[in-house]
């Protein structure tokens, strides 16, 4: 990974932090050219944050529950991010619906995963909705955080098959073990300045971006 400049990330999180485990493995081990600044979660007490201890990463918590309205919370948060000085700021399970406030702040530098392939399924129990959609496929998705909820520009998609008998967890476990191959490989494409935003679209290597990139093409499920 020579050559490219670690970028330095703030993830937020509001619970289990298993993206969150995989960009740090991927971090610590050299193949993601990243410097997590911090964790931050709205959930005091979760266990991602306890994955950021023992990665040596500072753990912050900022309970929206302290906060009289959602303006008062995002102020906060914003302050407390870009106190990190972060390149990038992702959503890795993060539960709060965020203003066109923040996302301004951020645009073209804020990135969250979405279990569907977008805009299939915005909003939540996606792995359920799939289901009883009697979907053949399913999957997860990479975008740009617009104000729009679950509609931003989408960079990368991962897919997996809906199988006869799945239950919503099962279809989840299968969705998530992509989801940890996916947001590392996202992050490293930004990292090396090969995604954008401009305007509404995404760029790869300088082009407008016709479909969002396939995880299977550039790495097989093992
Ligand atoms: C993932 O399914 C992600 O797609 C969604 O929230 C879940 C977070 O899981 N946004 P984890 O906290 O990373 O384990």
């Amino acid at each position: 990974m020579s050559g490219v400049r670690k970028i330095r990330l703030a993830v937020l999180i509001s619970g289990r932090g298993s993206n969150l485990q995989a960009i740090l493995d991927q971090a610590a081990s050299g193949e993601l050219p990243a410097q997590i600044a911090a964790v931050i979660s709205n959930r005091p007490g979760v266990a991602g944050l306890e994955r950021a201890r023992k990665a040596g990463v500072p753990a912050l918590e900022l309970d929206h529950k302290n906060f009289a309205d959602r303006s008062d919370f995002e102020a906060a948060l914003i302050e407390l991010i870009d106190h990190q000085r972060p390149d990038l700021v992702i959503l890795a399970g993060f539960m709060r619906v965020l203003t066109a406030g923040f996302t301004e702040h951020y645009r073209g530098r804020l990135l969250n995963i979405h279990p569907s392939l977008l805009p299939k399924f915005r909003g939540l129990h996606t792995h359920e909705r799939a289901i009883a959609a009697g979907e053949i496929e399913h999957g997860a998705s990479i975008h740009f955080v617009t104000a729009e909820l679950d509609g931003g520009p989408v960079v990368a998609q991962a897919r997996v098959p809906v199988l006869p008998g799945d239950d919503p967890d099962t279809l989840a476990a299968r969705v998530l073990e992509r989801e940890h191959r996916l947001y590392p490989l996202a992050i490293r494409w930004f990292a090396e300045g090969r995604i954008e935003l401009d305007g509404e679209r995404v760029r790869f290597d300088g082009k407008p971006m016709v479909e969002p990139l396939r995880l299977e093409d550039v790495a097989p499920p093992d």
